[in-house]
């Protein structure tokens, strides 16, 4: 087995599901490593330190808060270690795990769909100095292996809490917005299912025509907001309503007015 991922739960299954090939798995005791060893194949290790044992890459996939305790529960043993923790610096991750190499990603939920977007905390962050090979080396693996499953994106150390705020919260915001949408339309007495599948159609094909114009979202918009259209109302209802606001509140609640997380100990 060449891959181990400590924890089950949301992150470790997205990232299974988008890999697809037998894993390794550990979890605090629900049981969900098994399932998701049953699901997508691959073994459950009878404790963390086991899996470090047997696996050549290990990625942690449990809560911030467990860092030390899992760390302690591996020992000193020479690893490639893999962070999707929100919050847990590389300084921290090091001091944890003194004679592992290092790579800190921060993906999204979308890697259950191979479209995620995983930031990569910049290589030159990259441990050096420690046991097997170069922390470029492990940077690279980390690329390869998360390009499989999105779009990799290179990010400083120091902007990963607000990366974090931007494209890891992504899942949860857009559903947030698009079941306000089915619901605005349910309220208007358009059939559930309908207005899933409008809302959904809606969602994909606007994400992938603004990726197709570099983003240009005001061009994108007037596109649609003919002068004294129907969309027009709805923008401006959208933007009488604090749409902005909403987006900005919800960057300082996640980061902080300062604009990095004091502690990150939520995850995310
Ligand atoms: N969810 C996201 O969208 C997202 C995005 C980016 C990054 N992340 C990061 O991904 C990590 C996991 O988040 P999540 O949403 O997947 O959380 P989660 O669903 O709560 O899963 C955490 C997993 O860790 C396991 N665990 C706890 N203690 C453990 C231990 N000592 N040894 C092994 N496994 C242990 C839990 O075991 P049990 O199953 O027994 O409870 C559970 O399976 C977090 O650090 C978070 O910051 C998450």
């Amino acid at each position: 087995m060449e891959v181990g991922l400590i924890g089950a739960g949301n992150m470790a299954r997205a990232l299974a599901r988008g890999w697809a090939e037998p894993l390794l798995f550990t979890d605090g005791g629900s049981g969900r490593a098994r399932a998701l060893a049953a699901e997508v194949g691959g073994e459950v290790a009878s404790s963390n330190a086991e899996l470090a044992e047997r696996c050549r890459l290990v990625v942690l996939c449990h809560k911030p808060a467990q860092t030390e305790q899992v760390a302690g529960e591996i020992g000193d043993r020479t690893l490639m270690l893999i962070s999707v923790l929100a919050g847990v610096t590389l300084e921290r991750l090091r001091a944890a795990y003194p004679a592992a190499e290092v790579v800190r990603v921060m993906p999204n939920t979308a890697v259950e769909v191979r479209q995620g977007v995983i930031c990569l905390a910049s290589e030159g962050d990259a441990r050096t100095d420690g046991g097997g090979a170069e922390g470029g080396d492990l940077a690279a693996l980390a690329r390869s292996r998360f390009e499989r499953v999105g779009k990799v994106v290179d990010v400083p150390e120091r902007l990963m809490e607000l990366a974090t705020a931007i494209s890891g919260v992504a899942p949860a915001y857009l559903a947030l917005v698009a079941e306000a949408q089915v619901e605005a339309a349910v309220g208007h007495r358009v059939p559930l299912e309908l207005a899933r599948q409008l809302v959904a159609g809606g969602l994909a094909g606007s994400a992938a025509l603004l990726a197709a114009r570099g983003m240009d979202t005001l061009g994108v918009r007037t596109e649609v907001a003919s002068p004294g259209g129907v969309t027009v109302r709805g923008l401006a209802a959208l933007e009488s309503a604090g749409v902005r606001r909403a987006f900005d509140e919800a960057m300082d609640a996640v980061v902080g007015k300062q604009g990095v997380s004091s502690d990150g100990e939520d995850g995310s």
